[in-house]
């Protein structure tokens, strides 16, 4: 609906005759309009959700900012259009409107005594070795930063910590003091924050420690470290379901867990053993989703052949089994393997084919995790 008033133009050809009209577009006008449009994954329309924000009417120009749950939201573009399509419909087409779009990233943790500036723990699991878990949450916590986000990488992997050769870090983490305490400070590298026990120790040094010792560097990692404030962070996990995840779920109010797989048998086993864990931890953690890596072999002379080494459906089958998400196939692709010995994983490479699947599973992972923490702030409010 459009007022009528002698304050603002809008020039319409009408059998070529030129009929200047006197347009006020009000605020109401573009709240109303915005009211219809629908926030995809949360179902509730923007208004509702608080998701806009410093409506500018100048004339015939409209602006405001659109606050997303994520910035790594796979939806930017869909509600950027929705937006738009509303107002043109519901106001009037002939606006001129500029919208910017914001993160505001969604957390649902209540409790700040832990790690109080860090809005989601992802933590990222297996229950078969060698699956790929370090790979991925490497390339997830790089691909969620290259998105906007900020980013801290924990490897809780003590016993064989991958960060330091994956980010080509081999240097103690500084060290500052907070009333008497030592405190570390994670060591950054390539936009984000990174601690492994690997920082500390000579590279082909092995850690032979008791369980306790282990939780208790682990702890250190947490209570003792300055993270800041971080949209996510993530942490690497060794695999199985041994010490380091039972001090996790007591230690650390991890927001979500990432299940890794082959598609093959044996480690969808194991993943469902890993992924059970979770549901006997004192504070059960949602399961956000299964990636399926190793999907298929595509050499690089041949890259539209896909070999499927260890089988297929393994991913889907455990997303189905725990009525999760599959976030996505990630194929074995050789390049992949030397990023990561390089200390340049491959979503840092804009040449590398799997860039793109990084990145697209980066997104499902933050868009899961945002339905997860809109769910539960709405289950905290009742
Ligand atoms: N998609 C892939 N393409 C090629 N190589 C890969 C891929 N994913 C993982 N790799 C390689 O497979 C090996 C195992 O991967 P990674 O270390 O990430 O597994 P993990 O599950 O963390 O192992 P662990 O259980 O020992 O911690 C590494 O050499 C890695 O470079
Ligand atoms: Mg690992």
């Amino acid at each position: 609906m459009v007022l009528l008033c002698p304050f603002f133009t809008a020039k319409i050809k009408l059998n070529c005759i030129r009929i200047v009209y006197f347009i006020m577009i009000t605020e109401k006008q573009i709240i109303a309009a915005l009211s219809t449009v629908q926030e995809p994954d949360l179902k509730k329309d923007l208004i509702t959700l608080n998701m806009i924000e410093e409506i500018k009417i100048e004339g015939l120009h409209i602006s405001f900012k659109v606050l997303l749950t994520t910035p790594a939201c796979p939806l930017k573009e869909k509600i950027e259009l929705d937006c738009k399509e509303a107002i043109h419909r519901l106001v009037s087409p002939d606006l001129v409107i500029s919208i910017e779009m914001e993160a505001r990233v969604l957390s649902a943790r209540l409790d700040k005594l832990v790690l109080p500036g860090v809005k989601n723990i992802i933590a990222v699991i297996s229950g078969k070795g060698g699956v790929g878990k370090s790979t991925m949450a490497a390339n997830l916590a790089l691909a969620l930063h290259q998105l906007g986000a900020s980013v801290g990488l924990l490897d809780a992997d003590i016993y064989g910590p991958s960060v330091p050769l994956m980010f080509g870090v081999h240097e103690a983490p500084d060290m500052k003091q907070v009333d008497g305490k030592n405190i570390m400070l994670p060591v950054e590298r390539h936009g984000i924050k990174l601690m492994s026990i690997g920082f500390m120790i000579r590279p082909e040094q092995a850690v032979v420690w008791r369980g306790p010792m282990v939780s208790s560097a682990l702890r250190q990692f947490v209570n003792e470290t300055d993270w800041g404030n971080l949209d996510y962070l993530i942490m690497d996990m060794p695999p199985g379901t041994g010490d380091i995840h039972l001090t996790m779920g007591q230690i650390i109010p991890v927001s979500g867990v990432v299940l890794v797989t082959t598609p093959q048998d044996v480690a969808v086993a194991d993943a469902i053993k890993g992924a059970a864990m979770f549901d006997l931890l004192p504070n059960r953690i949602p399961l956000i989703g299964v990636i399926e890596n190793m999907s298929w072999f595509t050499p690089a002379e041949l890259p539209n052949h896909k070999y499927l080494i260890f089988g297929e459906g393994g991913g889907q089958k455990i997303a189905d089994m725990f009525k999760t998400k599959l976030l996505g196939k990630v194929p074995l692709v050789a390049s992949v393997r030397e990023g990561g010995d390089k200390g340049m994983p491959a979503v840092l490479d804009d040449e590398n084919p799997s860039k793109s699947i990084f990145i697209g599973v980066a997104q499902q992972v933050a868009q899961q995790m945002a339905i997860h923490s809109a769910s539960a702030q709405n289950s905290q409010a009742i």
